[in-house]
């Protein structure tokens, strides 16, 4: 799932079109054929063969990348999404995943509503998009197409501990969405899930889904001068917006996925509040308290 303003936000008011980011484009997905969750069936037959064949070249071009730029723990788990020959079917990756982390993967039209999407993960469910892009988005595509959100996302779902995050995300999101603090927790989405770095004994690897599907994110997020790598600071990251058009101006590095986890076990209502009260960030900003890594 992913769009500005962040990877997983839309309005949609029952099965009309939805909206999302800034609102002008319309949506890609078939949202007549959502559920009230806003899950559908995969329509795999009806993926032609330059879909397969993109798909492919999509998973071979970022494959070859991943060594020395991804953490092993993705490079472990991408071996279950499957020969990269076709579009996997969800139904049997998700039986995979079950067996694993008692995740499952579940169709969607396309972007769906914040709620929607927390409740998804709460209930350890993960919304893969049906659609794949058009070849001439091979470089980049705006919205997660199914090989963001497969290639991206899915292998991490296999490690227990970021399985656990993944849900425990979901669950705040929807006690977020109570308190309106959603967009904090975006940012906490985004720095992490979608473009986290991890410090490994290796060296600096990427964890984030947005990074790992990206052609050029990869190398650039992990060897690249240009942008500025910081540590893991919950409330920093959640003052700090971030960049939907270009590669991110600064990075957060954890040192584990426990870190991840123990961070953001307790309850964020005062978090909320003293990040309210902070005010926000611009996605270059440097405080004296940043932890350059
Ligand atoms: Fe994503």
């Amino acid at each position: 799932m992913s769009a500005p303003p962040d990877f997983h936000s839309g309005i949609n008011q029952g099965v009309a079109p939805a909206t999302y980011g800034q609102g002008e484009r319309p949506p890609r997905g078939d949202y007549a054929q959502a559920r009230t969750d806003y899950t559908c069936d995969q329509d795999w037959a009806a993926y032609s063969a330059a879909d397969h064949d993109l798909y492919r070249r999509l998973y071979e071009r970022q494959a070859a990348q991943l060594p020395g730029l991804a953490c092993e723990e993705f490079i472990d788990a991408v071996k279950h999404l499957g020969e990269p020959t076709h579009i996997p079917h969800f139904d049997a990756l998700s039986d995979t995943l079950y067996r694993a982390t008692r995740w499952q993967v579940v169709a969607v039209p396309g972007l769906i509503p914040e709620e929607a999407f927390f409740a998804l993960l709460s209930q350890r469910r993960f919304p893969v998009t049906g659609w794949i892009r058009k070849p001439e988005e091979f470089d980049y595509v705006v919205e997660p197409d199914v090989f963001h959100d497969l290639f991206g996302h899915v292998p991490l779902l296999f490690n227990p501990m970021f399985a656990d995050y993944m849900q425990a995300y979901g669950a705040g999101g929807l006690k977020a969405s109570r308190l309106e603090s959603c967009e904090y927790l975006a940012r906490l989405y985004w720095y992490t899930v979608e473009f986290g770095l991890i410090d490994t004994p290796a060296g600096l690897r990427a964890y984030g889904a947005g990074i790992l599907s990206s052609a050029g994110e990869l190398r650039h997020s992990v060897t690249s001068p240009a942008p500025q790598r910081l540590g893991f600071d919950l409330e920093r990251i959640m003052r700090t917006r971030y960049k939907i058009d270009s590669y991110q101006a600064s990075y957060f590095v954890i040192d584990s996925f426990r870190q991840l986890i123990d961070a953001t076990a307790p309850d964020f209502t005062p978090v909320y509040e003293r990040v309210s009260r902070l005010g926000e960030l611009s996605a270059e900003a440097r405080l004296a308290t940043d932890q350059l890594r």
